[in-house]
């Protein structure tokens, strides 16, 4: 996690220089988003979701009113999604490489961008986070209802952007913390959209979390037994998380939060720091069934 915020420092920073003056010279033409801005979640107050859009390089043979757009949140909470378009699955990837003791930045393309054949939404989410603006402290969300209420208007204002976007299929993915805004925002759509006439429903097709944080209280007592059938820890190390495991749930269940996440983070050995399960779950709402969990 360290280094995850160290490298998104960097990235705000090239961020920064990537605003219009100085964009040209600082990143390639690919690599700037189709769309960057703010899609506002309250007009009284000014508060508002950043956004950066990457249309599809090759919307494939279909048409691009046909081609998915996919939504990226990243985790955290707090941490923003320019960590997924420059770490992870943005079209450019930024890699640092160290000579003589200074590092050296650079951009190259990202052969596995997710927008490849889909359109690329990454949105900073919630509000407060990275370049997204939340007017005052109490209007950041505190549970995922407040997340999802934000995201409904936020992703409806980026579909009012452009009237092509109207008729995509949209997709809702993130990681790791993420994997409490996907089902909240997912749940919401479903439950709002048929309240709405359909010139205004969110045309949500699916979900997909990878290493989802959904449910810790489930997930942290399987660490152990995940790491130990991996064979990547010993049976004097399996006990050793296990009583961790337990310690943070009873923390959990005692909603003391920081020294819950302590118990789940600080292992003697950094072993449930460094392999926490690896998963994907994917919801196809097309065939109103759950595709694949690993
Ligand atoms: C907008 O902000 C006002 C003032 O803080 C608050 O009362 C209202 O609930 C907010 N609306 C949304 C959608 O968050
Ligand atoms: C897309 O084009 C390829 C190659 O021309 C073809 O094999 C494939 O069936 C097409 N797919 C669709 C969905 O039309
Ligand atoms: C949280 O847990 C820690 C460690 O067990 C304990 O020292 C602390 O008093 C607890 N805090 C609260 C508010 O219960």
């Amino acid at each position: 996690m360290e280094s995850t915020v160290l490298q998104l420092v960097i990235v705000l920073a090239l961020f920064h220089h990537l605003q219009p003056q100085s964009s040209a010279s600082t990143l390639p033409k690919e690599a700037l988003p189709t769309k960057s801005g703010y899609l506002p979640v309250n007009s009284t107050t000014g508060s508002a979701i950043f956004y950066a859009f990457y249309e599809a390089q090759n919307p494939s043979n279909t048409s691009l009113p046909q081609t998915p757009l996919v939504i990226w949140l990243q985790g955290g909470p707090g941490c923003s999604s320019m960590t997924g378009n420059f770490y992870e699955l943005g079209p450019w990837r930024v890699t640092a490489t160290v000579k003589q003791n200074v590092e050296h930045l650079a951009l190259e393309p990202n052969p596995g961008s997710w927008n490849r054949i889909f359109g690329l939404l990454f949105l900073d989410n919630p509000i407060g986070t990275g370049f997204s603006i939340a007017s005052t402290p109490e209007e950041i969300p505190r549970d995922q209802h407040a997340v999802a209420r934000h995201l409904f208007i936020a992703i409806r204002k980026f579909i009012a952007l452009d009237p092509s976007f109207k008729s995509r299929p949209i997709y809702i993915t993130g990681e790791s913390y993420a994997g409490k805004y996907v089902p909240s925002i997912g749940y919401y759509i479903l439950k709002k959209n048929p309240l709405l006439p359909v010139s205004k429903r969110i045309n949500l097709y699916g979900l997909a979390i990878g290493n989802g944080l959904t449910d810790p209280e489930t997930q942290v007592a399987t660490h152990a037994l995940f790491n130990y059938y991996l064979g990547l820890i010993n049976e004097k190390q399996k006990t050793q998380m296990e009583k961790l495991q337990i310690e943070a749930i009873e923390l959990i269940k005692a909603s003391n939060w920081s020294h819950a996440t302590d118990a789940k983070n600080d292992n003697p050995d950094e072993i449930a720091r460094i392999f926490p399960p690896v998963s994907l779950i994917i919801v196809s709402l097309i065939s109103c069934k759950l595709v694949c969990t690993a």
